[in-house]
């Protein structure tokens, strides 16, 4: 037998170990750690204990880190989950990486159209099913399966490496931010490099290297008419009704187009080059299957570039629901006592949070004053900064090379729309190059109904990992 290199046995060996490393996924998504529940605060902490469990079997030292008290938007407060910073030093001398994922999920209930329990890893057409299957579950583990495997075949791990896992990110990250300020000269001291498993291929079938992100600002816009529900048989036509007003203001904020009518919120977004125009031109992108995936018969825009642009570097408005609105199926006529409308803005290179705010609340609150109702209006809003990287960069050539070895093409250079608020808060704290390598596929559905990874990705993305890691060792 030829002898093997060492990353073709590492290969072969994860593809022995696969169905392992997928029972490890299930174990993972069987925990329901829904950052946006609050009564599901215990299973975040037993899904950061679950993952410092594994990260301890591979030798690293591993903090938990507590982040104190979140204070809901009503004002109520529960502790946050404490984030895992992990370490793993295989040689001082080596180059250190570090690593982020996160261990929360969006909320999922079988009822919203699952064809299968969401938080039972199932498994049809080469497809793993489950909540956090992609969207973080499946990367943060592919990174401990990766380690390994090294060390299974005595291979030594060729960079030293830095975890940062925590479980709010889907509720944006609140607390992080002080957490790694403070850990500036202690923990994220040696990081040479950071990378991100939290971001998803263009297409369905195509690796990329990520090197932008849009930011969120979000909104809780909260209007009270009465003490308690009423009876609108009864009080109708005599009360200033709360949730006519929201729909009011909800109505005043977007066109049907994707237009947004708050005056001064395209003022800081950047202009366009005409090289930055170029690099469109050049990326895989195919505007069926992304209209396929959509599931819709027309799109705003048509031409790829459009499409690209306006999901990655212009602002967007979305509506996202009413809180206290009636939802069931059937009538109920009732008038809501009190309803809170949730958008947000996707916010992009060089918008500020801060004026975003201004001027989303300056204009909010004049329209409410020139509507003229008399009742109590409240708005919160939280913040995460878009990010975007230079992709011209040893880091990025080393991720290139590893993903030419597992997929045997160049990954495209892609920027994408979702926020990983961690992004922008590691480049700063560290200064150093950060990178988002994309595990799963662009049809992964994460938030939606019948999230899943592909078997392929899970285990070629964990040979992607295996193989970044070998080429930073060059570094
Ligand atoms: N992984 C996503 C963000 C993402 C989506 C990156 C698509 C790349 C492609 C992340 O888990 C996420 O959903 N973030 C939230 C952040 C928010 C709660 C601050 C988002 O984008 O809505
Ligand atoms: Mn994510
Ligand atoms: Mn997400």
């Amino acid at each position: 037998m030829a002898l093997l290199g060492h990353l073709d046995q590492i290969f072969r060996k994860i593809d022995e170990n696969a169905s392992h490393f997928v029972e490890n996924l299930a174990e993972a998504v069987a925990i329901e750690s829904i950052s946006a529940w609050p009564h599901k605060r215990s299973e975040l902490t037993r899904m950061v204990r679950w993952t410092a469990e594994k990260l301890r079997k591979l030798g690293a030292q591993v903090e938990l880190k507590d982040l104190g008290e979140q204070t809901l938007p009503d004002g109520t407060r529960i502790p946050y989950p404490p984030i895992l910073l992990g370490t793993l030093v295989v040689d001082p001398d080596y180059t250190t990486v570090l690593v982020y994922g996160h261990l929360d999920v969006q909320p999922a209930r079988l009822e919203d159209g699952w064809d299968s329990p969401p938080f039972v890893l199932t498994e049809k057409n080469g497809a793993l099913y489950g909540r956090g299957s992609s969207d973080d579950k499946g990367p943060v583990l592919g990174w401990i399966h990766a380690i390994q495997t090294y060390q299974s075949l005595g291979v030594p791990v060729p960079v030293n490496l830095k975890f940062v896992f925590e479980a709010m990110e889907e509720s944006g990250s609140e607390g992080l931010r002080g957490a790694l300020e403070s850990e500036k000269e202690g923990f994220l001291k040696d990081a040479d490099y950071v990378c991100v498993t939290d971001s998803r291929w263009l297409g369905p079938s195509r690796p990329c290297l990520t090197y932008g992100l849009r930011g969120v600002s979000y909104y809780h816009v909260e209007i009270e008419c009465s003490v308690k529900d009423l009876h609108s048989g009864v009080y109708g036509g005599t009360v200033h009704e709360a949730m006519t007003d929201l729909v009011y203001l909800l109505n005043a904020l977007v066109t049907k187009d994707g237009k947004i009518l708050i005056p001064h919120i395209y003022d800081q977004v950047a202009p366009l080059s005409p090289e930055e125009a170029d690099i469109y031109k050049a990326i895989h992108f195919d505007v069926d299957v992304y209209k396929r995936d959509v599931g819709c018969k027309e799109l705003i825009y048509e031409e790829k570039e459009d499409i690209l642009m306006h999901r990655w570097r212009f602002p967007s408005l979305s509506i996202h629901g009413i809180e206290g609105a009636f939802s069931e199926p059937g009538q109920k006529t009732v008038i809501p006592r009190k309803v809170v409308g949730k958008f947000s803005i996707r916010t992009v290179p060089n918008q500020r949070p801060e004026s975003v705010e201004k001027h989303v609340t300056d204009y909010i609150t004049r329209k409410y004053e020139e509507y003229g109702s008399p009742n109590k209006i409240r708005i919160h809003s939280t913040h995460a900064t878009s990010w975007t990287e230079n992709p011209y960069h040893p880091h990025y050539e080393a991720a290139a090379r590893a993903t030419k070895s597992v997929y045997g093409v160049e990954p495209d250079l892609t920027r994408e729309g979702g926020t990983v608020p961690v992004t922008l808060m590691l480049q700063e704290v560290t200064n150093k190059n950060v990178l988002i390598l994309p595990i799963g596929a662009s049809d992964d559905a994460a938030h939606a109904q019948n999230e899943k990874i592909n078997r392929r990705n899970y285990i070629e993305g964990t040979k992607l990992l295996a193989a970044y890691l070998h080429e930073m060792g060059k570094l």
